[in-house]
């Protein structure tokens, strides 16, 4: 797999507690990016801010900033479990009876998808080509694996990250692809949109990779793939899928091969 992009002046490393400067230094060595003491000296469109165990992006410039953590023991995804609002992207990806399909999830971004398939008793591999958010799930799983949580720490030891691009990587054991590309016009509460607010400032503009990532999933030795897509939007790339599963907000478009 080649190695994650780096996040060149988009993001900046500043420690959020004057102990945490050295570790501070050196996430921004291994990010490729510059650390600052202070938050105010931070001139990029994202912070990362470190402290000893926790660690969190704050988008630079908007009116009303809050962090952006990935933590698969918050109450947003615990509360989404007991709702059983998991239940739409469990039936997309196959989870039916005693069936639990190998997921390769090939868009992990804050593995909140990932956590819930790992949840539901999916093994799942993560691919996250950020740099930033690939270090940020790193940590999050190995605090998930020590979490007091049982079904936490269950979730966490069936989820794998392989940071780098997708398309480098070769299936294995996984029998489906799972595809949640960055669209613009994601609907949903004020803290879904706050997190993709957070990803595409991240990310720069929204690039047009998403359709070529799916003709790369359809060729893969998988059962079937699946794309997150926005309740009333037209399938990726004008693909026709072989069925769609609606939500409230979203739809899965699954493509049985
Ligand atoms: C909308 S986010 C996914 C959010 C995720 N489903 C979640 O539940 O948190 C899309 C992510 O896919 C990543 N991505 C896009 N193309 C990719 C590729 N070819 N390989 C790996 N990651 C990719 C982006 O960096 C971004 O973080």
């Amino acid at each position: 797999m080649s190695s994650p992009q780096p996040m060149l002046e988009v993001c900046t490393v500043v420690p959020a507690v004057s102990g945490a400067w050295p570790l501070a230094q050196r996430l921004a060595e291994q990010l490729h990016c510059r650390a600052v003491r202070l938050a105010t000296e931070v001139n990029s469109p994202v912070a990362l801010f470190v402290d000893h165990d926790d660690l969190w992006l704050q988008q630079q410039g908007v009116a009303q900033v809050s962090p952006v953590r990935v933590d698969f023991a918050s109450p947003g995804l615990q509360h989404r479990r007991r709702g059983g609002q998991n239940e739409l992207l469990g039936r997309a990806v196959g989870v039916k009876g005693g069936e639990r399909p190998a997921v390769l999830d090939a868009t992990a971004g804050l593995g909140r998808d990932a956590y819930v398939l790992a949840d539901l008793g999916c093994s799942v591999t993560l691919i996250e080509r950020s740099t930033v958010l690939a270090l940020m799930l790193d940590q999050a799983l190995e605090r998930a694996s020590i979490s007091a949580i049982a079904s936490v720490q269950l979730a966490a030891s069936r989820m794998q990250l392989q940071p780098g691009d997708s398309r480098d990587y070769k299936t294995s054991e996984e029998t489906v692809i799972y595809l949640d590309p960055m669209f613009t016009d994601r609907r949903g509460s004020a803290a879904v949109k706050k997190d993709l607010s957070v990803l595409q400032a991240l990310h720069g503009s929204v690039d047009n990779e998403d359709e070529p990532l799916l003709a790369w999933a359809l060729e893969q030795p998988v059962r079937r793939v699946v794309v997150k897509r926005p309740m009333k939007s037209l399938p990726l790339g004008h693909r026709k899928p072989s069925h769609g599963i609606k939500g409230k907000a979203v739809r899965f478009d699954v493509y049985v091969l």
